[in-house]
């Protein structure tokens, strides 16, 4: 079975590996969609987001990295795909999980969203979280992987938050 990965990724953390790895337990093939999040300005491009997840996820045959710029039930749609994957850490990621998951139900009544549960290391942690502590200097490198501690590095510090 088929299953989207939807999220900004900006940038991707072990938080959404883990994610990832769980996943592909339980499914055949996973979709990592680089998706426009309207309330989140990102700091990372979609081409890099792309490059710096295909890095990390190249090895596997059945994860593909792609972008939309769309609705996630266009995207569904398109590729003929279902099921929707979530990373849930903690209690105030569910309001709004439950309203994202809702409000797609409602656009697309055949899919399904599964909510899996990040590993408690990561439970604390974020994107956001990530870029500003990597803005004023400080060592993301136990939340992100290399490429993308070095990408961050890249970015001229003052324009990360
Ligand atoms: O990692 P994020 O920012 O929590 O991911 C949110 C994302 C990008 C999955 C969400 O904003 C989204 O689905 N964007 C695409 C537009 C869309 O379909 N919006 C309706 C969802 S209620």
């Amino acid at each position: 079975m088929k299953a989207v990965y939807p999220g900004s990724f900006d940038p991707i953390t072990y938080g959404h590996l883990d994610i990832i790895n769980r996943a592909l337990k339980i499914f055949d093939e996973l979709w990592v969609v680089i998706m426009v999040n309207p309330r989140k300005k990102p700091i990372f491009t979609a081409q890099e987001r792309m490059e710096m997840i295909s890095q990390l996820v190249g090895d596997k045959k059945n994860v593909h990295v792609d972008y939309h710029e769309g609705l996630l039930v266009d995207y569904l749609r398109k590729q003929g795909i279902k099921v929707v994957i979530r990373g849930l850490r903690a209690l105030t990621d569910f309001q709004y999980e439950l309203e994202m998951a809702i409000a797609n139900k409602h656009l697309c009544h055949e899919l399904e969203t599964v909510f899996l549960m990040t590993d408690e290391r990561y439970s604390f942690l974020s994107s956001g979280l990530v870029r500003e502590v990597a803005a004023m200097g400080g060592d993301v490198s136990m939340w992100v992987p290399p490429n993308v501690v070095e990408a961050l590095k890249k970015m001229k510090l003052n324009a990360v938050i």
